[in-house]
């Protein structure tokens, strides 16, 4: 067998921020601002799982860098991480917000933010790797 090049993947950790675990009937979306290659697409708000670090633990250490606030996580979304290229996966945990200070507070890597209900979850230009889990989320979000 020929010899294929090592390709490290990289493990991504986010949250599908939803108003009630138990019956979800909005999601937060996020517009990135960089990369320019992602600037402008709406994604999940989360990123890289970092070494000795739990999938769960970057989620929230992520929400709460980025978005400036505390969640707490539920399952999983889906069966198992889901891919986003080649050398990435992704964890897309439940979460709701915890109680806590006003928000929204000045975001980090994003410029805006969304909460999108079933109806309009197709309005935002969500980045190309997260559509198939938007695709999955459709069919799980309640109407309000
Ligand atoms: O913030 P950090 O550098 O840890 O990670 P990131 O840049 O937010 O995410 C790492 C990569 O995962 C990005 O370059 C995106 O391509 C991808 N990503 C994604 O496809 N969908 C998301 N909801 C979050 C990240």
């Amino acid at each position: 067998m020929p010899a294929r090049p090592h390709q490290p993947c990289v493990l991504v950790s986010a949250v599908a921020l939803v108003d009630d675990l138990s019956r979800p009937t909005r999601v937060l979306a996020a517009r990135r601002t960089r990369p320019a290659s992602l600037a402008g697409g709406w994604e999940f708000p989360g990123g890289k799982v970092e070494p000795g670090e739990t999938s769960a633990h970057a989620a929230r250490r992520e929400v709460q860098e980025e978005l400036g606030l505390r969640v707490r996580l539920g399952e999983r979304v889906g069966p198992g991480a889901w891919t986003l290229s080649t050398t990435a996966v992704m964890d897309l945990w439940w979460a709701t917000a915890l109680p806590g200070e006003p928000w929204p507070r000045p975001l980090q890597d994003h410029d805006q933010v969304r909460w999108l209900t079933l109806k309009d979850l197709f309005e935002v230009a969500w980045l190309t790797a997260d559509l198939p889990i938007v695709e999955h989320l459709a069919g799980l979000l309640h109407t309000p």
